[in-house]
């Protein structure tokens, strides 16, 4: 993710979530040497999806991940995600974890088939609307132990 891609990225991230992240937050993840920060193009570098993740000692989460809505179910999630855990990987995390909202039945399909499993609930942690998060977790790999499902 580069800096000229923002404008693609925060149309993407507002049209997904009720709370967007503001420019300042995307530069942040952009700047900051202990982010994973990818963006997936078309031709011309255009837009379809972002992820931003952060490691932090052996740990990583998975901060944020949209895929414009015209190009999902495309794989265009599942191939960012995989990236950004090779490189987290690469980082030295051992673990990634990440939130989700209990209805986002679509987004924990995703994740139970990238191996992720169920390891806890933050009551009310979401707003507008109010909601609890699902945390997931799984353990990474060397890309030749990759688990895919
Ligand atoms: C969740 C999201 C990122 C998935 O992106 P995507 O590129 O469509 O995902 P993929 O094509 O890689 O899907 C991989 C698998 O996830 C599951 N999945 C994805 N979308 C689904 C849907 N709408 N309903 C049910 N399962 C779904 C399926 O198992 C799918 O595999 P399949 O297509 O072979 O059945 C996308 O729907 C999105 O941007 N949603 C809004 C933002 C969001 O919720 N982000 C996650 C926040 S935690």
């Amino acid at each position: 993710m580069e800096v000229s891609d923002l404008w693609q990225v925060m149309r993407i991230d507002r049209y997904s979530f009720s709370t967007p992240w503001s420019e300042e937050s995307f530069l942040r993840e952009i700047q900051n040497p202990s982010s994973v920060t990818l963006v997936a193009t078309l031709k011309s570098r255009e837009v379809v999806g972002f992820i931003c993740a952060s490691c932090t000692a052996e740990e990583a989460e998975i901060k944020t991940l949209a895929v414009r809505a015209d190009m999902r179910r495309r794989g265009v999630a599942t191939a960012l995600m995989k990236e950004a855990m090779r490189r987290l990987y690469n980082q030295g995390c051992k673990k990634v974890f990440l939130e989700v909202r209990v209805s986002n039945t679509a987004a924990r399909r995703l994740y139970e088939k990238l191996g992720f499993r169920i390891v806890g609930v933050r009551r009310g942690y979401y707003i507008r609307p109010e909601e609890d998060a699902v945390v997931m977790s799984r353990d990474l790999y060397p890309p030749d132990r990759q688990i895919d499902s």
